[in-house]
């Protein structure tokens, strides 16, 4: 019998190391989550105080003590409110004791990492005296695996997931624009893919701009409503553009109809203020490689670059009101690009950077909102591409990493879902062809290979 015992024990063992070794996230939910917090709660108190984190006992206690003549009370650790488990980690809620703060236990999450062997750990503040510790069991961006069941809203997309285990939003109406860098091959067109796959479900127009001949874009044209493929044709389209945002600000207007018994919220001043049945179709312009349409080498260039900019620059600017969302990526996004970058990088409220060559790029992107974020962006290493900063114009960001979602998959889930794109009145002529283009010449025939002659 006692051979048996021993024989399943073992088993066990090594299926949770096997798991362990190989996936993680299941050993995580079979195993790990288990042993993590038996070992944060049996711990608590003593890696509380090796990290500073307790204040001595209050003054009544003391006296009490003292009075009594029992033992002197303990240093107090933050009490422990809460300890949720989630798919990727724990989540604990801590009261803090009279003189501690919120900045105390920010500093000590790598301490606290260390203590309680866990892969992170990161706090914020939840209302005064309360603090949530987010910690993951694993390395959650070694892997990235969504959540089957995501929380959605009109306009909010989820599109990667963060350090921490929480998942990363594109939200468009609370960040109408956003600006993604990051060196070659850092994972900026994945990120812009597993956008467009999410989007594809949503009763949005999508409009791209793929200067590198539209091999990132053309691929998924069946959900595109508008698509250009050389600065030409970007050049007519943000045109276009700009004339259909005209029109809608005119519908706008004509639904205003303020009189002194219309309520304030009722008044309409974007279209999410329209009712339903009028409103017109939000429209998110996906533009990769930005630089290719900054970039010029004749006078005739020159000119189509500043009225395309200025085209981007107004749509930055008004086209939120009008459900015109930017989402731009690039290599570099900075002065050298010429004028007008620097004014539509600020109208760029959403930055993400992926892996960059230098500090200067990482400042293009976040120099200006979050300058500890410029660090982190350059530390991402090179053999993990998809890994990036996000950041937000509060100041905050994040590390997160995009699903490796493969251009198959991203061009399936564009054709479940090529019946739902709207033909955009104006934007009509850039619609797509679905059909293949024609093969190309073969642009560098194969030399035969003269075999090498011997003496
Ligand atoms: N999120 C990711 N997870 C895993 N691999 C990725 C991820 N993003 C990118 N990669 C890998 O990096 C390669 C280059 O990514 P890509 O998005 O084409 O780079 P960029 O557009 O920045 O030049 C991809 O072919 C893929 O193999
Ligand atoms: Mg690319």
């Amino acid at each position: 019998m006692e051979w048996l015992t021993a024989a399943v024990v073992l088993l066990v063992v090594a299926v949770a190391g096997v798991l362990r070794w190989r996936r993680p996230a299941w050993y995580w939910l079979t195993f790990g989550v288990v042993l993590a917090a038996v070992r944060v709660l049996v711990r608590y108190t003593s890696v509380m105080e090796a990290c500073g984190l307790t204040v001595p006992p209050p003054r009544w206690r003391l006296a009490l003590a003292r009075l009594t003549g029992r033992p002197v009370p303990q240093a107090r650790a933050p009490r422990l409110l809460r300890m949720r488990p989630t798919r990727t980690g724990l989540v604990l809620r801590l009261g803090l004791r009279p003189g501690q703060d919120a900045f105390d236990v920010a500093a000590s999450c790598d301490r606290l990492r260390h203590s309680f062997t866990m892969q992170g750990v990161t706090s914020r503040e939840i209302r005064s005296g309360v603090v949530e510790l987010r910690m993951t069991g694993y390395d959650v961006l070694k892997r990235v695996q969504m959540p089957a069941v995501v929380e959605r809203f009109p306009m909010r997309v989820p599109v990667a997931l963060r350090e921490d285990g929480a998942v990363h939003f594109r939200d468009y109406r609370a960040c109408p624009h956003a600006l993604t860098i990051g060196a070659t091959k850092s994972g900026k067109s994945v990120y812009q893919r597993n956008l467009v796959a999410e989007l594809a479900a949503l009763p949005v127009a999508l409009v791209g701009i793929d200067c590198k001949q539209g091999v990132e874009l053309y691929p998924l044209a069946r959900r595109f409503s508008a698509l250009a493929d050389n600065p030409d044709t970007a050049d007519d389209l943000l045109g276009a553009l700009l004339t259909h945002m005209e029109g809608v600000y005119q519908l706008i207007r004509a639904e205003q109809r303020i009189t002194a018994d219309v309520l304030d919220a009722e008044i309409a001043a974007d279209i999410w203020d329209l009712p339903d049945h009028l409103r017109p179709t939000p429209v998110v312009v996906l533009v990769d490689e930005v630089a290719e349409l900054a970039l010029f080498s004749n006078k005739d260039e020159e000119k189509r670059r500043d009225r395309i900019i200025t085209a981007l620059v107004r749509l930055a600017q008004l086209g939120r009101a009008a459900g015109i969302y930017l989402e731009i990526c690039g290599q570099r996004f900075g002065s050298e690009l010429g004028k007008g970058i620097t004014m539509l990088r600020a109208q760029l409220t959403g930055r993400t950077a992926h892996r960059v060559n230098d500090e200067t790029s990482a400042n293009m992107a976040f120099g200006d909102i979050a300058p500890d974020a410029v660090l982190a962006a350059i530390q991402i290493p090179t053999d993990t591409p998809g890994i990036a900063v996000a950041g937000d114009a509060t100041g905050g960001w994040h590390r997160i990493r995009a699903p490796h979602t493969t251009l198959r998959q991203a061009v399936n889930a564009c054709n479940r879902h090529a019946h739902l794109t709207p033909v955009l009145p104006g934007l009509d002529a850039f619609r797509p062809s679905v059909a293949p283009p024609a093969r190309p010449p073969v642009v560098f025939p194969a030399q035969p290979v003269e075999a090498p002659t011997t003496a």
